[in-house]
């Protein structure tokens, strides 16, 4: 009976254990988990709260430990939790009971916190020069087609001529508005919370500015409660990374439509693509469409996050444990989607005659129609209706504005003239020369810019 008994339980135990246990997925932290150490120890010792030669013991303890686990031959123990619990034990074995004054003036919760932080500051810094290098390609990719003239769209209609340069142009800018989102989110991560210790502060005289220059932070946080339960930091890079998932799948999805029969505007590396396994004719744009799908899960982890912040009570709640596999999955997964896009993107061949030729017939200059009855005098409204019955015949007889005759024009508007022939593609594009417009100038210029933003933001 009571064997059996010892039996359930033993059974129960692991369960239990495999249920809290975190050391498999936050074993990535060990890095920041011994700089943290090493800053705190000397910090420690610095202000005499333990002896010189116990840090120096801790110190050379930690590193041994670290190249343990860089060389693989650290055995980490589920039993022991976590990554704090498993460094700590280590440290046991390998420098004995000196190893017990580590944790002095401190708690797993202000070390946890920490270990987060500095994670996610690497990762944003990461992040951004991944953008860069993304924001390049697409320059490159402008750049080498600038004069390429394609229809821009509304609704998927052919609505305007725009350059393919300004449209790719148009990503530069979302991958722009992303980077100073990061780096937004970099200004609130760059807190030190070590020296709150479990949620009340601390009643040793520890430094804490001191480990915030050892530990590269500009600030250190000024409410212990705050500090041990707070996860915006989180929660912005992820949102931040939504958002940066959410530009990279639009374009995904453009470089899937404009690789498809239909479009056949571009066509990307093949290895970027893959065939099908029945038919042979295929390239798939697989990797577009994997980002486009791995945008999901990004969202995912945004709103698990959220909600499982959203009615903890202060301070520190195990219910914070459940932050890191998101956010490893969120940073792994859009630095890998970054690196991916910027090396398919300089793989992109543009099919010039295609993207021309989808311009279909010259109905896409009927807004320049319109704009051309405005100057001769006549309000825009009205102008918009003659050329909306115009086109409506033009396309019902299959003949495009330039087929038609000066006296079929002057059956809409007899302020039509013989200058209306010289509207073309490329009088629709000069015509936009303002900021922010498709003319070939402005296109240059934000080329120009483009390159420079990137230069110098290289140069920092
Ligand atoms: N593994 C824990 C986590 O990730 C570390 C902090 C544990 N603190 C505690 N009081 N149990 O949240």
């Amino acid at each position: 009976m009571n064997h059996l008994h010892n039996r359930f339980q033993k059974e129960a135990d692991k369960m239990i254990q495999d249920y809290v246990t975190s050391i498999h997925f936050d074993q990535r932290l060990y890095r920041q988990d011994i700089e943290g150490s090493i800053a705190h120890v000397k910090m420690l010792a610095k202000q005499q709260i333990i002896a010189e030669s116990d840090a120096e013991a801790l110190i050379k303890g930690l590193s041994l430990i670290q190249e343990e686990i860089e060389q693989g031959k650290f055995q980490f123990k589920p039993e022991l939790e976590d990554i704090h619990m498993n460094i700590e034990a280590r440290l046991f074995e390998r420098i004995g009971d000196v190893a017990g004054k580590l944790h002095t003036a401190r708690s797993r919760n202000d070390q946890i916190a920490l270990d987060l932080r500095l994670f996610t500051k690497e990762e944003a810094l990461k992040t951004i020069d991944e953008l860069k290098t993304l924001q390049s390609s697409l320059v490159e990719l402008a750049e080498t087609n600038k004069d390429v003239i394609m229809p821009g769209y509304t609704h998927l209609q052919q609505a305007q001529p725009v350059l393919l340069a300004h449209h790719l142009l148009a990503y530069f800018e979302m991958f722009q508005r992303d980077k100073e989102r990061f780096h937004d989110c970099l200004k609130r991560t760059d807190v030190l919370p070590l020296g709150s210790g479990a949620l009340a502060g601390v009643s040793y005289p520890i430094d804490r500015e001191f480990v915030a220059r050892e530990l590269d932070f500009s600030k250190v946080s000024t409410n212990s409660l705050d500090a041990v339960s707070d996860r915006d930091f989180i929660i912005e890079y992820e949102a931040c990374a939504a958002l940066t998932m959410m530009h990279l799948s639009r374009l995904a999805e453009e470089i899937i439509l404009w690789s498809s029969a239909e479009f056949g505007f571009i066509e990307i590396g093949q290895a970027y693509t893959t065939g099908s396994s029945i038919m042979p004719q295929k390239k798939n744009p697989d990797v577009a469409e994997l980002a486009r799908g791995k945008t999901g899960r990004v969202y995912g982890h945004l709103m698990a996050i959220l909600t499982a912040m959203k009615a903890l009570p202060l301070a520190y709640n195990r219910d914070m444990q459940e932050d890191k596999e998101g956010l490893f999955d969120t940073v792994d997964t859009l630095h890998s989607t970054l690196r991916v896009f910027a090396e398919m993107i300089k793989t992109i061949k543009v099919n010039v005659k295609r993207v021309r030729g989808a311009i279909k017939r010259d109905y896409i200059l009927a807004t320049d129609l319109a704009d051309y009855l405005v100057k001769k005098g006549l309000p825009f409204r009205e102008a918009h209706g003659a050329v909306a019955k115009l086109s409506e015949y033009a396309i019902t007889r299959d003949k495009s504005f330039h087929e038609l005759s000066l006296s079929e024009y002057h059956s809409f508007s007899p302020l039509f003239s013989e200058d209306v022939y010289a509207i073309t593609l490329e009088s629709s594009l000069a015509a936009r020369d303002i900021v922010g417009g498709t003319s070939p100038q402005q296109v240059a210029a934000a080329l120009v810019r483009a390159r420079k933003l990137i230069e110098e933001e290289c140069a920092k």
